[in-house]
């Protein structure tokens, strides 16, 4: 087995091989004056068992390119067979047409990176896990919620319950409920397709003097944090702990969301970001191991 750091995700990949206690390969990466990724690999890879480790949060588009350079170079060194560790999968929004004749940029994404020759995905809390039935590579999906819970417990929150906003928001804070062994509830959403503003309802959940965690898949423009947040200190939350897996943290979202009231960031290192206090560098190593 060969590991590969793609440059979107050097600390993982080295914490990842750390586990494993296998160095990733060397591999020599430059930019050409122009933006393109120039790499090659500084040893053979004929009839092994790639892992190339490469997230693809921002900027997506440079991190997909390469990471099917990564795979298609493996390939033509003749690989016996490519794993592609992808922490955040990007483009997993656009998940269907929302208007008619829009791309739908997930499926295409996944098209790529088959004819990439990618065999398997291990990506974790994919954004639309509705896709993975559907996509042409295998995508072996992990869930980091246990881990953030676990961190969380750690805080020692005064009569706390765990609240997640949109549609999997019903599995995500039930599945932190039970590690917290706290209360839990949902928070609905409506997103305008077209100006992307989210409108957030909180019901028949009683946060008044309480420890609220909220807990999201990810954190993007803040938008649904923030207005979450308002919401919650409406409704006289006493203390505010956001959490996450994969903190995109476009614009200044985390200034937003201490602003709007939050009193602390939790998020995995899924994506290079300063509240990555958890590492989700053990399941993916753990899976790798799987056949
Ligand atoms: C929605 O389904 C997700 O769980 C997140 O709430 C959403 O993607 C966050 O995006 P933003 O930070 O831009 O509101």
């Amino acid at each position: 087995m060969k590991l590969i750091a793609g440059p979107a995700s050097i600390d993982l990949a080295r914490k990842i091989s750390t586990i494993l206690n296998l160095k990733p390969i060397e591999l020599e990466h430059k930019m050409f004056p122009d933006g393109e990724s120039y790499f090659r690999y500084c040893e053979q890879l004929s009839g092994e068992d790639v892992i190339i480790v490469q997230g693809t949060h921002p900027p997506q588009d440079k991190h997909i390119v390469q990471l099917c350079l990564l795979a298609m170079g493996a390939h033509d060194l003749n690989a016996k067979s490519i794993t592609a560790v992808v922490p955040y999968l990007a483009y997993a929004k656009q998940d269907k047409m929302f208007k008619e004749w829009e791309v739908v940029s997930i499926d295409a994404i996944l098209k790529i990176l088959k004819s990439s020759y990618i065999d398997r995905i291990i990506t974790v809390n994919i954004h639309s896990p509705w896709v993975i039935s559907r996509s042409p590579v295998r995508i072996e999906n992990l869930d980091a919620t246990p881990l953030l819970s676990n961190y969380i417990k750690e805080l020692m929150l005064k009569d706390a319950i765990v609240l997640s906003p949109g549609k999997k928001g019903d599995e995500m804070a039930s599945t932190a409920s039970k590690v917290l062994g706290l209360d839990y509830g949902v928070i609905k959403t409506k997103r305008d397709i077209s100006t992307g503003n989210v409108e957030v309802y909180i019901e028949g959940v009683d946060v008044k003097g309480r420890d609220v965690i909220v807990l999201d898949d990810m954190i993007s423009t803040g938008g649904t944090m923030v207005k979450s947040i308002l919401k919650l200190k409406e409704l006289g939350a006493r203390s505010i702990t956001v959490g996450c897996v994969h903190a995109v943290m476009v614009d200044e979202a985390d200034k937003k969301i201490i602003s709007a009231g939050a009193d602390r960031i939790v998020a995995t290192d899924s994506i290079p970001n300063k509240y990555a206090s958890v590492s989700i560098a053990g399941i993916l190593a753990s899976h790798i191991l799987k056949a």
